[in-house]
């Protein structure tokens, strides 16, 4: 019980530290919270700087959803709990405790989550976001359709998961809809290569 608690906690923890913030300090970019989508995510550094810190970022962001993960399978967690701490890294990710509770969409970090627990998902989830990003090179537009065809890749591969897949889903969605209504309206910004 008490392994578990800490376990979330530490996951909490861990989804809070925002990469975009950090890594664009760390190359003297301006707060990605208040440039062009103003969302503390890989694909606004590389709107902001380029490759090189957008890779950095999604690096950094997949591996706090990895790591709090990846120990508590190696702890013998059960999984169902491990769903609850694949959560809990999207959540810090989503509420970030040391930066205002304002935080990102939380993409990177359940994709980290589900590696070490279902990687030929992980692995059929970045395929699909690239096949749609390819197709139509609006990053929003292609973590929206991935996450929304997630918990059916779930049922499919792993069933045990389903449940957390669908509330991780859920959580990514709604953190999309500003994307959603600048998709409805034409205005969402396809990523130009720099
Ligand atoms: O992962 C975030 C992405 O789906 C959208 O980012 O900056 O275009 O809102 P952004």
């Amino acid at each position: 019980g008490a392994l578990i608690v800490l376990a979330i906690i530490v996951a909490y923890l861990f989804g809070s530290i925002s990469s975009a913030v950090l890594i664009c300090k760390l190359f003297r970019l301006p707060d990605p919270r208040q440039h062009g989508s103003n969302n503390p995510g890989a694909t606004n550094v590389y709107r902001m700087g380029g490759a090189v810190p957008a890779f950095l970022t999604l690096f950094f962001d997949v591996l706090k959803g990895m790591v709090p993960v990846w120990g508590s399978y190696f702890l013998g967690i059960e999984p169902l709990f491990l769903g609850m701490i694949a959560v809990a890294a999207c959540l810090g990710h989503i509420f970030p405790l040391y930066f205002h509770f304002r935080g990102g969409k939380a993409v990177a970090t359940a994709l980290g989550a589900m590696f070490p627990v279902a990687w030929e998902m992980a692995l059929l989830l970045i395929a699909t976001w690239l096949v749609v990003f390819r197709i139509s090179r609006v990053s929003s537009l292609a973590a929206i359709i991935t996450v929304s065809l997630a918990p059916f890749y779930a049922y499919w591969i792993k069933p045990q998961y389903t449940v957390p897949v669908i509330m991780i889903s859920i959580l990514i969605i709604w953190r999309h809809q500003a994307n959603i209504s600048r998709l409805r309206q034409g205005h969402e910004q396809r990523m130009r290569r720099r």
